[in-house]
């Protein structure tokens, strides 16, 4: 019988550097050329099959990248066992960003999160400006995982989900108490075959 967990994801970064095109690319294999920016936050789910017996669901909350909408965020990364923080290869300043939102995530989010830095638009290497270099020797100092894509490609974008999927923790907790709901429960996911686990689950529910 196949094992499924369900983990929260959260994507985390400037305005138009390609959160929400990850996210269609991911789900939906689409891409759009002009894409509203978000407001608030997206939510929507994919799996991923690891192999024939595990199967990773992701809960996945797409943030709105606009100043605005900054003091929402705690409200997404809270509880969440993984993040994606996205840069634009093209703009200097959105790696800046992702390192704020990084500070941001090391000293208020769960301390066993997964945290993965992602280079976006790839296939604009004419305008780069972010060697590879720079950013892996970021995330190397910071413990992140380091990724480049293009949304508008999907070069390396289910990569990013794939390697999310196997870092996690793919064991169930064994208790299952509300305390662990909200604390063990949160950083190993839940394991989708437990009926008693997914009822009242910590996951989806925060928003
Ligand atoms: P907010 O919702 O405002 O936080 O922005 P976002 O990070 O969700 O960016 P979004 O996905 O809306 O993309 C912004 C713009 O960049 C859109 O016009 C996309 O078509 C474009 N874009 C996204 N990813 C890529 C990519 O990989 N390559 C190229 N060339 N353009 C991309
Ligand atoms: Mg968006």
């Amino acid at each position: 019988m196949s094992k499924q967990f369900q983990f929260k994801l959260v994507l985390l970064g400037e305005s138009a550097v390609g959160k929400s095109s990850l996210v269609l690319r991911f789900v939906k294999d689409q891409f759009d050329d002009y894409r509203e920016s978000t407001i608030g936050a997206a939510f929507l789910t994919q799996t991923v099959t690891l192999d024939d017996q595990t199967i990773v669901k992701f809960e996945i909350w797409d943030t709105a990248g606009q100043e605005r909408y900054k003091s929402l965020a705690p409200m997404y990364y809270r509880n969440a066992n993984c993040a994606v923080v996205v840069y634009d290869i093209t703009q200097a300043s959105s790696l800046d960003k992702a390192r704020t939102w990084i500070r941001e995530l090391q000293r208020q989010a769960d301390p066993s999160i997964v945290i993965a830095l992602c280079g976006n638009k790839t296939d604009l290497t004419a305008r780069r400006q972010i060697t590879q270099e720079e950013a892996k020797k970021y995330a190397d100092e910071e413990g992140l995982m380091w990724f480049e894509t293009s949304a508008k490609t999907g070069e390396g974008v289910s990569e990013v989900f794939t390697a999310i999927a196997k870092k996690l923790p793919l064991s169930a907790p064994s208790s299952r108490t509300s305390a662990a709901r909200g604390t063990a429960a949160a950083r190993q996911g839940v394991d989708l075959n437990r009926q008693t686990t997914t009822q009242g689950s910590n996951e989806a529910c925060n928003c």
